[in-house]
């Protein structure tokens, strides 16, 4: 539905991607390797349109960088004014000044070099949550991985804790909060069209609230007072429903990303066990219980890490949007206001000028001995510009230390092996549905804890 370049249709044939199916409505805008083939088509920005709706994608690096920055022209999508129940008085709707401000504030407790001791945490943390995994029976993997991730994220870096029951309430509210806000957005040009699901939104936000409230009143403050929900609830003495927002767009933000790559990530174990071995291996040689605290380091793990890379290349958000504020041009295309704009990362990261087979799942072309060397950077996994990821540094340890952690405990296989996989319509793609199995694994590693099921499970950390 691109309305320049014409050529190929549909998705390249692939041995890898069969098993991966886009909305069949959206899917042109939606399925990156559909996008990718156009890319080199196409143009610097190309025009599309399905029934009503239009919308102008970018595919050239530098207006992808113009854009993506550029907010003064470019709204981004979570300051638009149909998502204001969502984002409230947080910095996550904020803009210009006041959004610069709260992301100062927020960033010396975000920054990479506060996070050194995350690894042994998360590592802790990890496998107290997997307690609550059932072994016995397949586990709906996006709500597993939710659960795990929302977990982590209050534990380790709001450094609180959260019910078990509020934990699966807050990990099942996800996909529907997570499609709530993705079907606002889109049909927000049509305001008299009503969104799917919304009582069900409202309800789910409800569950988010009470999470956001419990973790804001069971914080317990580094020794220093300068962890980020410190540092938040100094900051809004006047205002605490400020603070509360700011909390409630963190943990929202760091849950839905993270357990996008996570539950992708199982996706990809179950149908590559030689990863997940080779995941194994470099995971007992670094979590084991006697190896420092210091030595849990991404860079100690190039097999998790190149995993993980290999996930957001193929699995990561597909594009970022922006509508401009006033009539503009983006190269030389004219673009009205409050057209879409969309930024097609998922596209370029099948570029295949960028990488050979670009289809194909090969974690191994980001081993450090790989000859080209690719850039992660170039992935663009967490945006760029004024909206850049804050939970960023955060996630560099959290994601592979909880991967490696979880297949050090335990074995994850598909139980529908031939059944397609459907992508949901989320803000961040899902794999809809898929559910694996999560023996422990075997032989058992005498480092884990011994089978338990979810009724015997406590994952409530502190007090
Ligand atoms: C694999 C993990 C993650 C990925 C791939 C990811 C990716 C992203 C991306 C691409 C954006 C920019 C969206 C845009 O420009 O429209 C973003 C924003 C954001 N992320 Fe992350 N993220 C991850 C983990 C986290 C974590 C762990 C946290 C918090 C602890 C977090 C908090 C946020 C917040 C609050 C924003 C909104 C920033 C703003 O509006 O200024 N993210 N993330």
């Amino acid at each position: 539905m691109i309305e320049d370049g014409g050529g190929a249709r549909g998705c390249p044939a692939s041995r890898e991607e069969p098993r991966v199916a886009h909305s069949r409505t959206l899917r042109f805008w939606l399925d990156p390797a559909n996008i990718a083939v156009r890319l080199g088509q196409a143009g610097p920005v190309a025009r599309t349109k399905a029934g009503p709706a239009v919308a102008f994608q970018v595919n050239d690096p530098s207006l992808i960088r113009k854009v993506g920055c550029g907010e003064d022209i470019f709204q981004a999508w979570s300051a638009d004014p149909c998502l204001r129940d969502f984002t409230g008085d947080g910095f996550a709707g904020a803009e210009g000044q006041a959004h610069r401000d709260r992301r100062a504030l927020m960033k010396p407790a975000l920054a990479a070099p506060r996070l050194t001791a995350l690894g042994p945490s998360v590592r802790d943390s990890t496998e107290g949550l997997l307690a609550g995994l059932p072994v016995d029976r397949p586990v709906d993997v996006p709500v597993e991985m939710s659960r795990l991730v929302a977990g982590l994220v209050i534990e380790t870096v709001l450094k609180s804790g959260i019910s078990p029951d509020l934990l699966a309430a807050l990990a099942r509210a996800r996909s529907v909060l997570s499609a709530g806000v993705f079907w606002k957005y889109a049909l927000s040009p049509w305001p008299w069209v009503p969104a799917p699901r919304s009582r069900a939104f409202r309800r789910a936000l409800g569950t988010l609230n009470d999470a956001t409230r419990e973790v804001y009143e069971r914080h317990q403050p580094d020794a220093d007072g300068n962890d980020v929900v410190s540092l938040l609830k100094r900051s809004s003495d006047n205002r605490p429903d400020a603070a509360l927002h700011d909390l409630r767009a963190l943990l929202f933000a760091g849950i839905e990303a993270t357990a996008s790559t996570l539950a992708w990530a199982c996706y990809e174990l179950g149908r590559h066990p030689d990863h997940q071995a080779a995941i194994r291996a470099e995971a007992d040689a670094v979590l084991g219980a006697d190896a420092p605290a210091d030595a849990l380091r991404p860079e100690q793990m190039p097999r998790t890490a190149g995993f993980i890379r290999e996930v957001t290349r193929l699995h990561g958000i597909p594009f970022l949007v922006r509508r401009p504020r006033h009539a503009t041009y983006v190269g030389e295309q004219p673009v009205p206001a409050g057209a879409l704009v969309t930024l097609p990362m998922g596209a370029l990261r099948r570029d295949p000028a960028r990488y050979a087979r670009p289809e194909e799942f090969d974690p191994l072309r980001w081993s450090p001995e790989a000859r080209p060397q690719l850039s992660p950077a170039a992935l663009l996994p967490y945006g760029l510009g004024p909206r850049y990821c804050p939970g960023a540094a955060a996630s560099e340890i959290l994601t592979p230390v909880a991967l490696a952690s979880l297949v050090r405990s335990r074995t994850l296989r598909t139980t529908t092996p031939d059944r397609t996989v459907r992508v949901s319509l989320e803000l961040t793609p899902m794999p809809k549905g898929l559910t694996m199995l999560a023996a422990p694994r075997e032989p058992h590693s005498p480092l884990v804890p011994g089978p338990t099921s979810r009724e015997e499970a406590d994952p409530v950390r502190r007090p």
